[in-house]
């Protein structure tokens, strides 16, 4: 698998190293590239991270027929996944995660940063249930303060969700570090780590504000 573990083999903090990954976050930091080509990378990326974040999905062996013999063949098992992205920007992820897990349950978390004091606040939470037997995967592409990230999974905590997987593409070590102290169960998969917050709590470099890019709005 072409991800590294941050903080040691025995840690929940997982970096792509991928080509391709990077390649894409390449193109999506570039202010000169427009909301449809933004749109398609963000869901090309989030399906090549997804394929390698789905990585231990339960796999149980069950009959099937073949033209030519009857034998026993590995399909995933439990219940169906639930994808839960948080609004607005992570609903930009969900048709690459789609793609690979068609029968996917779909949650959403609405959250929105106050401007000035950078802090989540929450305006609607509707799960999948039975959301404790299955396996969460939260999808938003900037990990900044980590505000948002850790309210989310609060949110699903709070409602039973118990294994949660946390996808982003772009992270800020502010927002890996309170995400990872808050909830050191979860694990957290990153396209890439940028250097830095700004003043205004915008990762840097980045790639400006995710969902305006992805919705072109401004
Ligand atoms: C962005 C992003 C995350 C959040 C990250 O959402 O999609 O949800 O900021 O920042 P944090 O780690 O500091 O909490 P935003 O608040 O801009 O809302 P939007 O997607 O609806 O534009
Ligand atoms: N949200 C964004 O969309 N971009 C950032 O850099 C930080 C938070």
């Amino acid at each position: 698998m072409a991800i590294e573990n941050v903080y040691g083999p025995e840690d929940n903090v997982f970096v792509m190293d991928h080509p391709l990954i990077q390649h894409k976050i390449s193109l999506l930091r570039d202010k000169k590239t427009g909301t449809n080509e933004f749109r398609q990378l963000v869901e090309e990326i989030a399906m090549l991270m997804g394929y390698e974040a789905l990585h231990d999905l339960p796999l149980e062996d069950r009959e099937i027929e073949t033209p030519i013999e009857t034998c026993m063949t590995p399909m995933i098992a439990g219940k169906k996944l639930a994808i839960v992205p948080i609004l607005r920007a992570g609903l930009g992820m969900v048709s690459g995660i789609t793609a690979l897990t068609p029968t996917a349950k779909i949650g959403h978390i609405g959250m929105y940063r106050n401007e000035k004091t950078h802090e989540p606040v929450e305006y609607f939470c509707k799960l999948p249930s039975p959301i404790e037997l299955r396996t969460i995967v939260v999808l938003d592409p900037m990990l900044a303060t980590g505000g948002s990230g850790c309210d989310a999974v609060d949110l699903i905590k709070a409602r039973g969700g118990r294994k949660i997987k946390f996808v982003c593409i772009i992270a800020a070590p502010e927002g890996i570090k309170k995400l990872h102290e808050r909830h050191p169960d979860v694990e957290i998969y990153i396209g890439h780590v940028d250097r830095e917050l700004n003043e205004n709590a915008y990762i840097c470099p980045g790639l400006g504000d995710a969902g305006d890019r992805i919705f072109g709005t401004k």
